[in-house]
């Protein structure tokens, strides 16, 4: 909302080009596409948990299709979302495969046919460096990482619509990794920040280190992601700009990485975020710390990581990118001891912010005022210059 009060007569144009093409369409587009939930946990385990990890099963189902989100700690910490053309389709777990992790199958989608496009995305490692110069510079002065397959992970805490998992290593003391997954049956937005826009074609991922003993009185952290699927993840990520920081205080830019199918232009899924990370749990705005992203590469071992990964993909292609936590000049990690970050993985495109009622409001005010004053003072000035026209014609007659 400071964009709007602080905007030169330059950006005043651009927002009205904006205003009355894209973002004008988007506001009117938004739909109440709704999606029916089902959660399942350990789907076909019969005792009470299995050995290393639980498997997290939530059906979405639409009109004619169903999105399959399945989120395990079986190594990795990992989220596979599959998108179905079918409102019947299952997932199936052959247990004794899926523990074994050596072999793909253990965990199958059926019909097979029915599956339009599969990817999981795999929180591989947390990284450290000692930032001694107040640089921020994620490649200097790198502790050895922590490998999130080798966590101690708790079992999924499910409050519906949201699951919890909290990763632990002997290193850490009370300190943990966790991430909440929720999964959304319609279009919508979280209370807390960054309130990231949501539809019920996606799901969010709030990741979060709490109380982690810094290696160094100077450290920051890195977080090591890897997307993985059949179809080639598009590597690069989009930085989109935005004037409108209503939802996310001081925040004008969205994230995303976009994955297509070999060759097509067709979105079939995405990760989105905004580049910032709150010092803590109930953030005020200077908590905010910038984050950035490395370019994204490709990895290889990706199913040695993550069970789920492995029982669901034959030859899984992976690309991985780091996000880093903090700028030079930023306060380090030990200033509160908690960090943050908030991302959305999904199919089809990302979700597009568009303004909402009150800042179309303000604009509406802010450039309608003027305009009815300019046209009020053209229309008084017009009306002059005919009276003086007419006074300056008339005259020398007379
Ligand atoms: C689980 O159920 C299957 C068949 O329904 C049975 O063969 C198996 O012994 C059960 N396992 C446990 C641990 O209860
Ligand atoms: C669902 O699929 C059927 C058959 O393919 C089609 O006739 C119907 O229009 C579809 N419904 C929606 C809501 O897309
Ligand atoms: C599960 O996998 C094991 C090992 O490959 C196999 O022996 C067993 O028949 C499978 N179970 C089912 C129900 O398919
Ligand atoms: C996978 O591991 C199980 C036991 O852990 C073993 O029986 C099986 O032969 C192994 N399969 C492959 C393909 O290595
Ligand atoms: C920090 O700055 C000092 C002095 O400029 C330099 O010698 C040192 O290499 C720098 N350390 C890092 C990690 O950049
Ligand atoms: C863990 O938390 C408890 C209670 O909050 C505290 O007394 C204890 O000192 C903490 N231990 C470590 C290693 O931080
Ligand atoms: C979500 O997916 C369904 C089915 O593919 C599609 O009809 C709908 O438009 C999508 N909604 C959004 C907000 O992308
Ligand atoms: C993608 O397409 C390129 C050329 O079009 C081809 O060389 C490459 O093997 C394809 N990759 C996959 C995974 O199909
Ligand atoms: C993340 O950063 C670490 C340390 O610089 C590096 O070893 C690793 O390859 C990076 N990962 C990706 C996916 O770029
Ligand atoms: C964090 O470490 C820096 C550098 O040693 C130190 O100046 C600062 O006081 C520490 N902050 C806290 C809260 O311990």
């Amino acid at each position: 909302m400071a964009a709007v009060w602080t905007l030169s007569g330059g950006a005043r144009a651009v927002l009205l080009l904006c205003w009355f093409s894209s973002c004008h369409i988007s506001v009117s587009a938004a739909g109440t596409f709704t999606r029916q939930l089902s959660f399942q946990l350990n789907p076909g385990w019969n005792s009470s948990s299995p050995p290393a990890g639980d498997l997290l099963h939530v059906r979405a189902v639409g009109n004619n299709d169903t999105l399959h989100f399945l989120f395990c700690s079986q190594g990795a910490p990992t989220l596979l979302l599959v998108h179905t053309d079918s409102a019947s389709s299952s997932v199936q777990v052959n247990w004794t495969q899926f523990l074994s992790r050596n072999t793909s199958g253990g965990l199958q989608v059926e019909p097979e046919s029915s599956v339009l496009s599969s990817a999981a995305v795999v929180f591989s490692r947390l990284l450290e460096y000692d930032d001694v110069n107040n640089t921020a510079d994620p490649t200097s002065d790198l502790f050895p990482p922590y490998e999130l397959r080798d966590f101690i992970w708790s079992r999924l805490q499910l409050s519906s619509p949201a699951a919890l998992l909290c990763g632990t290593t002997p290193t850490f003391g009370n300190g943990s990794l966790c991430l909440q997954l929720s999964v959304f049956d319609l279009e919508g937005r979280d209370q807390s920040w960054p309130r990231l826009l949501h539809s019920a074609n996606s799901s969010q991922l709030g990741v979060w280190l709490d109380g982690i003993p810094p290696r160094a009185s100077h450290s920051r952290f890195l977080l090591e992601l890897q997307v993985v699927g059949g179809a080639s993840p598009v590597s690069s990520v989009d930085v989109r700009q935005s004037i409108d920081d209503e939802f996310t205080p001081s925040i004008f830019k969205v994230s995303q990485w976009v994955w297509s199918e070999n060759g097509s232009a067709d979105v079939l899924g995405f990760a989105q975020w905004k580049p910032v990370a709150y010092r803590r749990r109930r953030p005020a705005l200077e908590d905010a710390t910038p984050c950035r992203h490395s370019p994204p590469r490709p990895q290889s071992g990706v199913a040695a990581a993550s069970g789920l990964v492995r029982a669901f993909f034959s030859e899984p292609q992976s690309v991985g990118l780091n996000v880093s936590f903090g700028l030079a000049g930023e306060p380090f990690y030990n200033s509160t001891g908690f960090l943050s970050w908030t991302l959305l993985v999904g199919v089809g495109s990302p979700p597009v912010d568009s303004f909402s009622p009150l800042v179309l409001t303000i604009m509406a005010v802010g450039l309608g005022t003027p305009m009815i004053l300019l046209l009020l003072g053209g229309v008084c000035v017009c009306l002059h210059k005919r009276r003086e026209a007419a006074r300056t014609t008339y005259e020398p007659i007379n």
